[in-house]
């Protein structure tokens, strides 16, 4: 068998790169029309592909955006997306020689880290790839879900239809600003394969607009399901909310809790800190459906990425990064509430680099990791100083597909 070349792709690959990523994912190569919104998840130079004889036989690729950290700063995240290899080319190390060099390509075009949801959950370790954000799914009988009386009721909630849509949601989106540590940035190229595709796809989206005193300040988009209960009762699935403050959440609740001839409501991704059961009078109205891994991170540049957070007050922690992938990316780190700075101290705390990921942007502790043997303890007292220093206001949430 021939050695494949590992190379960026050109414009005139991008189709073929498209259809072998569906394909490994079971998915028909795509169709014309449906190709015209998802070419555009390819930027020039930001794909790469593993050939033989001049056909693509593995791809990965990258989509830029930015990502919310907690202090506020956004850092150039690109978005892995598009990962694939062909059947009869799986387990020879075309993938592992795809990621090098994507690493190689986001690095190259100043990316400090990039982020995925990523289909299989066993695969991106061994890359440096951790969870960084958890969203929580939920289930809401309708019946059982009247709201307290002291739960908020302020502004006003519009339908929109899905043309203006296009145009109306990536604003507000981007209005709606870093609210919270994990929130990545929607390119327009991200609306248009990610929403305006699931859209014009034929499915009836509704779309909700919350407005407040100072405009519109929120949004969820759902669609009913038939859910094979006797009656026209349908249960509604809400695929993305996003409110920046309180009295947009509640307000948005307080409309997909309204909505008539509906057995329950369902949403994806909450962040894991929304207490819905506390809005109800029946705090058993809403179920945790499950607790999900949300956006994997890899930090491709741990030095810039450990300086760009805010760390809480604490004592400081010397930490120790291991990147096995990436060996240069390895150091040591003072971390403390005035920032993260290299050091040649002796390490009190060591963690590879996707273990560093699940605890960046404060989801989970290092006390936690600990315990379950993935950080290496040289001084026990050091964990609960770096628990306090990672910690967050609030829990970080991305609520963005990639
Ligand atoms: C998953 C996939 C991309 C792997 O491609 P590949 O070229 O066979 O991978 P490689 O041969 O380079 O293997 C890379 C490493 O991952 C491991 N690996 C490969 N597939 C894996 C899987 N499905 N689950 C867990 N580990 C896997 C290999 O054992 C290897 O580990 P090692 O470096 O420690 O030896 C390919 O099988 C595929 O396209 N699958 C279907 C689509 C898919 O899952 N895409 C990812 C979407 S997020």
């Amino acid at each position: 068998m021939r050695k494949a070349e590992i190379r960026r792709l050109e414009v005139d690959e991008y189709r073929a790169a498209y259809d072998v990523a569906r394909v490994s994912q079971h998915n028909p190569p795509v169709s014309t029309s449906e190709w015209d919104l998802a070419r555009h998840v390819y930027e020039p130079g930001l794909a790469v592909g593993a050939i033989v004889d001049g056909a693509v036989v593995g791809t990965v690729n990258l989509l830029p955006s930015q990502l919310t950290v907690p202090g506020g700063a956004s850092l150039p995240m690109a978005a892995s997306t598009g990962s694939g290899v062909h059947t009869d080319y799986t387990r020879q190390g075309l993938f592992n020689r795809l990621k090098q060099a994507q690493f190689d390509t986001a690095a190259e075009h100043g990316y400090l880290l990039i982020g995925n949801t990523p289909a299989q959950a066993t695969l991106y370790g061994r890359f440096g790839h951790g969870v960084s954000t958890q969203s929580r799914a939920l289930r809401i009988r309708k019946h059982e879900a009247r709201l307290r009386s002291e739960v908020p009721a302020e502004g006003t909630v519009r339908l929109i239809d899905p043309e203006s849509s296009l145009e109306l949601l990536p604003k507000l989106y981007e209005q709606l600003g870093p609210y919270r540590p994990g929130v990545i940035a929607r390119s327009a190229h991200w609306w248009k394969v990610y929403w305006e595709r699931a859209m014009r796809a034929g499915q009836h989206f509704r779309i909700a607009v919350h407005s407040g005193a100072a405009g519109d300040d929120g949004f969820a988009v759902y669609a009913a399901k038939d859910n094979g209960s006797p009656g026209p009762n349908v249960t509604l699935l809400v695929t993305d909310f996003h409110a920046a403050g309180p009295a947009a959440t509640a307000g948005l609740w307080r409309h997909l809790l309204s909505i008539d001839l509906v057995d329950e409501v369902c949403v994806r991704t909450r962040p894991t800190d929304e207490l819905v059961e506390a809005m109800l009078v029946d705090w058993r109205g809403c179920r945790t459906h499950s607790i999900d891994d949300e956006l994997w991170l890899r930090l491709l540049d741990v030095p810039a990425v450990l300086a760009a957070r805010t760390y809480c007050d604490a004592k400081p922690v010397v930490l120790e990064v291991v990147d096995a992938f990436r060996p240069a990316n390895s150091g040591r780190f003072r971390i403390s509430p005035e920032g993260a700075v290299p050091t040649s101290e002796t390490a009190q705390l060591t963690v590879d680099v996707d273990v560093l990921a699940m605890a960046y942007l404060g989801t989970t502790k290092f006390s936690t990791l600990a315990g379950i043997g993935r950080v290496q303890v040289a001084e026990p007292a050091a964990l609960a100083h770096a628990d306090r220093l990672f910690a967050t206001d609030v829990a970080s949430f991305c609520g963005t597909p990639v």
